[in-house]
C-alpha cells in the first residue's frame, strides 16, 4: 500500500511592475550599486506603486497556482497566507484572497513567521492534507515590505522588495515519486531585538510618541543577523538531509531564502554544491521575506531547473528568529 503524501500541485506568482534599481537608490540614500551588489547580490527589486495593494498580487498568484494545479477554488479547504505586511490587521490577507478567488469552502488565516513563513505554511498544509486527504490547501507568501521601509535608512532600504508567490498543496498522486518528505520548524525568541518592527503593534499603536519614529519601520542589526543566519542555514540543511539518509550530493536543487547572496554562497560552499544546484533570484527581487521561497520555486520550475521527482531542499531563516527546512520530491 502506498503511503499518503502531500505535494505541491501548482504554483503562481505576482509581483508589482515597478522596478527600483540600485541606481535609483543611489539618488535616495548614501549608497552605491557597487556596495549593494558586492554585499548582497541584489541589483533591483519590485515595489508597489501608490494606491496598489499586495493582496491583488497574492490573488494573481493564487489564481495562477489553481490553474496550474487544475484545482477549482471550491476544492480548497484552507488558505494560509504567510505575511508580516498584510493589507490590514483585520481582516487578514487570507480572507481577502478567499473572497477574491471565490473559495467558498475554505477557512483562511494569516501566518506571521517572517522569512520562514512559507515553509511554516507548507508544513501546516501537509498536516492538514494528511487529516483530510481529499481537500486542497492554498499556501501564499506575500509581502509589501516597501510599505514598512524607512527610505532614509540605508542599512535596510536597499535590501527589501515586494511580491507574492502561491502553491496549491494536495494529496500526491504518486507518493513514491513526489511529495513532502520531512520538515523542521524552529524558533529562538531570545534574538528578537535583532530584527524588529515594533511600532503599530498593540504595545505602541500608531503613532505613540513614546516610541521613536524609525521604530514604525523594519529595523535590523544586519551583521549580527548574518552570523546566526549562516550558521543556522547550514545546520538546518545538514540535519534534515542526515535524518532522511541523504547527503548534499543527492540534492537536485537547493532553494534557500533569498536574504543575501553571501549567505547563499556560504551555504552552497559548505554543502559542496555546484552553482547550478542552488537557485538564486535575489538579484531581481531583493529580500521579499515570506514571498522569497515561493517566488524562487516558481521561477526555478519555469526555467526548467525543477523536474518531476527531483529532490528539493528548502531552507529559511528570519526575524524572531524563526527558521525552517523542508525536503520534498518535486
Ligand atoms: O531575511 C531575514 C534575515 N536577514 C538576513 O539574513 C540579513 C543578514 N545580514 C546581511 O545580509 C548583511 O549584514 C547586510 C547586507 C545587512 C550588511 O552587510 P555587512 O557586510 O554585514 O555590512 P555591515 O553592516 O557590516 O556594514 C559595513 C559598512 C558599514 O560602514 P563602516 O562602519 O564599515 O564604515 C556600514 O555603515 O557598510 C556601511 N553600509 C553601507 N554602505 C553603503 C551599510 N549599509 C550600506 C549601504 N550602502 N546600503
Amino acid at each position: 500500500m502506498q503511503s499518503l503524501k502531500a505535494a505541491i500541485l501548482g504554483m503562481g506568482m505576482g509581483v508589482p511592475q515597478k522596478v527600483l534599481t540600485n541606481f535609483d537608490l543611489e539618488k535616495i540614500v548614501d549608497t552605491s550599486d557597487e556596495w549593494i551588489t558586492e554585499r548582497t547580490g541584489i541589483k533591483e527589486r519590485r515595489i508597489l506603486e501608490d494606491g496598489e495593494n499586495i493582496t491583488e498580487y497574492a490573488i494573481k498568484a493564487a489564481k495562477e497556482a489553481l490553474t496550474s494545479a487544475k484545482v477549482s477554488p471550491e476544492e480548497l479547504g484552507l488558505i494560509i497566507c504567510a505575511t508580516v505586511t498584510p493589507q490590514y490587521i483585520i481582516p487578514s490577507m487570507a480572507v481577502m484572497v478567499q473572497d477574491g478567488i471565490g473559495a467558498k469552502n475554505a477557512g483562511a488565516f494569516d501566518l506571521s513567521a517572517t522569512c520562514s513563513g512559507f515553509i511554516y505554511g507548507l508544513a501546516l498544509a501537509e498536516s492538514f492534507i494528511k487529516s483530510k486527504p481529499e481537500t486542497k490547501v492554498l499556501v501564499i507568501g506575500a509581502e509589501a515590505l516597501s510599505r514598512k521601509t524607512n527610505w532614509q535608512d540605508r542599512t535596510i532600504c536597499v535590501l527589501l522588495g515586494d511580491g507574492a508567490g502561491a502553491a496549491v498543496v494536495g494529496k500526491s498522486t504518486e507518493p513514491e515519486k513526489s511529495g513532502i518528505m520531512d520538515f523542521t520548524l524552529g524558533a529562538d525568541g531570545s534574538y528578537w531585538e535583532l530584527l524588529t518592527l515594533r511600532g503599530g503593534g498593540s504595545c505602541y499603536p500608531p503613532f505613540d510618541e513614546r516610541l521613536p519614529k524609525d521604530e514604525y519601520y523594519i529595523k535590523m542589526k544586519g551583521r549580527e543577523v548574518f552570523k546566526v543566519a549562516t550558521r543556522m542555514m547550514e545546520k538546518l540543511a545538514v540535519e534534515i538531509l542526515e535524518r532522511n539518509g541523504f547527503g548534499p550530493k543527492d540534492i537536485d536543487l537547493l532553494v534557500p531564502h533569498q536574504a543575501n547572496l553571501r549567505i547563499i554562497e556560504y551555504l552552497r560552499e559548505r554543502l559542496g554544491l555546484p552553482k547550478e544546484k542552488v537557485f538564486v533570484n535575489i538579484n531581481k527581487y531583493g529580500n521579499t521575506s515570506a514571498a522569497s521561497i515561493p517566488l524562487a520555486l516558481y521561477e526555478a520550475e519555469k526555467e526548467g531547473k525543477l523536474k518531476k521527482g527531483d529532490l528539493v531542499l528548502l531552507v529559511a531563516f528570519g526575524g524572531g528568529f524563526t527558521y525552517g527546512s523542508m525536503l520534498l520530491r518535486w
